[in-house]
């Protein structure tokens, strides 16, 4: 900790508990009118982003005192540590190095005497061939026919990401490779990826930073008892299979020899793995050269998070607003509404970043956390989401953040679609910020039984993020303002963003009742609750 105080009885975190008394008494209708120019003063361009935080409950205190809370947090040395490669995962006593994934390869980064970038490079550039290669048709099948499918096999940062990035940069994909993701080990999930694809034509990417989750393995298993079967001959994998992990004898293990492997290192979390050989996929879609642009989207925003004064620097702001509303307002959850068909996962995407980063109940140093942490995000794309769940932010009794996100210029005909597209989206920012009045609804003749009924109360905060276009730098920017922005929340609650404890118990116990449910006897070794689905499941399994 930077000094004796925990962060609730620091000054700047009193100061912005009286202040948010004064704010929680203001209206955004309010704000506005007494501000002719808070639309474009609260806004900030930033790496291509242009970032409109002036639809949120603040006033130019509000981002002062929130700047002070940074401040005091230590959040500029915190960063400094993270970008040095001092271990800052404390909990595994590791680096946490996914800005080194996306240095330039004329940059050094020494970490305990070994020069990052030059691994990293050594791993792109391999990478790089294997893409050119397979995708020149250069690079086949066992039985000499052109590779036409990719399959990821990978659960969390092992899926997330690249499914996330794929689904986003279809448009840079070239469309005669069919690119799949499985991660549930539902059986139904694998037998679904597989529907129609062709053993002789399949490559299998196994992504596991650990090489030892169980999903990952079974369906990793799985598959290649499928391609097995068709292909006839062992040694037939090794065009068909190649390994992404921080675990090269666990990949070994399971047959992928050191030359299909590509590695990656533990100083790279899961959920912050895309830039790494995590990304393998999306760059078998787009090509090593807009894989590259994406790791430069996201280069340009850690540069500008290292050296933006925190009142102009994107996602310190970004994170601090969620501190805000988290532990200040004590909003539960944050929307995550891109205005984007093809970001359809980066809702889920941003869920695990935020969700497994920041779902932490104790300090860097053990003690118990004092304030709210992360906010529970969830989201869909808009339009969609409008015509399901906007009710409820606009009418319900919760107070739901939303980042809204948008793109210019659109990546398909007609124009007329993302007109419409565009004006919902600052339509809604519009009318979650300002609502509707009794007044103005009876002005507009709604009969007086109906009138509370049809207001909308306004004063529901957003941010709207807005790029040029959706390029593979706009995507990699958009990734990295929200790790940092995550990384900000973390430097406020001071909690360790790069652990993820909470999830082991479940492993442990899944691995123990697995046993269970194909043992002779019954047993009888938890709770009643779980004895009895437990006994439930057994009997039904059994063969009819
Ligand atoms: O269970 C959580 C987790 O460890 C995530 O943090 C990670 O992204 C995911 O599982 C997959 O892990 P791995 O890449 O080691 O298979």
């Amino acid at each position: 900790m930077t000094d004796e105080l925990r962060q609730p009885e620091r000054p700047a975190w009193k100061a912005l508990e009286r202040h948010q008394q004064e704010i929680a008494g203001c209206h955004l209708r309010g704000l506005f009118a007494g501000d002719p120019g808070r639309g474009e003063r609260l806004a900030l361009e930033a790496c291509g982003l242009y970032l409109d935080y002036s639809k949120h409950l603040i006033d130019g205190e509000t981002v002062r005192l929130l700047c002070r809370l940074a401040d005091g947090s230590g959040l500029r040395g915190r960063a400094e540590a993270m970008f040095r490669g001092e271990p800052v995962n404390v909990t595994e006593g590791r680096p946490a190095l996914h800005t080194a994934l996306r240095l330039p390869r004329a940059a050094s980064l020494l970490v305990q005497g070994r020069d990052v970038v030059r691994d990293v490079h050594e791993v792109l550039d391999r990478m790089s061939v294997f893409a050119d290669g397979l995708r020149a048709g250069d690079r086949r099948g066992h039985t000499g026919r052109r590779i036409t499918a990719v399959v990821n096999v990978g659960i969390g940062g092992s899926d997330l990401g690249p499914r996330m990035a794929y689904s986003a940069l279809r448009h840079h994909a070239r469309d005669d490779l069919d690119v799949r993701f499985v991660s549930n080990v539902d059986p139904a999930a694998l037998a679904g990826a597989l529907r129609g694809l062709d053993p002789e034509e399949t490559l299998f990417v196994i992504c596991s930073k650990t090489f030892t989750t169980r999903e990952t393995l079974a369906n990793a298993r799985t598959a290649r008892a499928w391609a097995l079967d068709a292909l006839r001959d062992e040694a037939a994998l090794a065009r068909h299979f190649v390994a992404v992990t921080a675990n090269s004898a666990g990949a070994a293990g399971f047959g992928i020899e050191p030359a299909a492997t590509f590695p990656f290192w533990d100083w790279v979390g899961g959920r912050y793995s895309l830039g790494s050989a995590i990304g393998l996929a999306t760059m078998l879609a787009i090509g090593p050269e807009r894989f590259r642009e994406l790791l430069a989207g996201s280069h340009e925003v850690d540069e500008h998070f290292r050296a933006a004064p925190f009142e102009r620097n994107a996602p310190a702001l970004h994170g601090l607003l969620a501190v805000w509303y988290a532990s200040f307002f004590g909003a539960q959850t944050a929307a995550v509404i891109p205005y984007a068909s093809s970001l359809d996962r980066f809702p889920a995407y941003v869920q695990q970043l935020a969700m497994e980063s920041n779902g932490k109940a104790v300090t860097l140093d053990g003690a118990a956390v004092t304030s709210e942490t992360a906010a529970i995000v969830w989201g869909e794309p808009g339009t969609d989401a409008q015509h399901s769940f906007f009710q409820l932010l606009h009418q319900g009794t919760r107070l739901v953040p939303c980042d809204l996100i948008a793109f210019s210029r659109p990546l398909d005909p007609p124009a007329e679609h993302h007109d419409l597209l565009l004006a919902n989206a600052f339509a809604q920012a519009e009318a979650l910020a300002f609502g509707r009045t009794a007044e103005e609804l009876r002005a507009a003749g709604v009969p007086e039984r109906l009138v509370p009924h049809r207001v909308l109360p306004g004063n529901r905060p957003s941010t709207f993020i807005i790029g040029e276009e959706l390029t593979p730098r706009a995507l990699g920017a958009l990734v990295a303002l929200y790790e940092h922005s995550v990384f900000t929340q973390a430097a406020v609650w001071e909690i360790d963003p790069f652990d993820q404890w909470g999830v082991e118990l479940g492993k442990e116990l899944a691995d123990r009742i697995a046993v269970e449910l194909v043992a002779p006897d019954e047993p009888a070794l938890h709770d009643s609750s779980t004895n009895a689905l437990v006994r439930r499941y057994r009997a039904s399994r059994r063969p009819r």
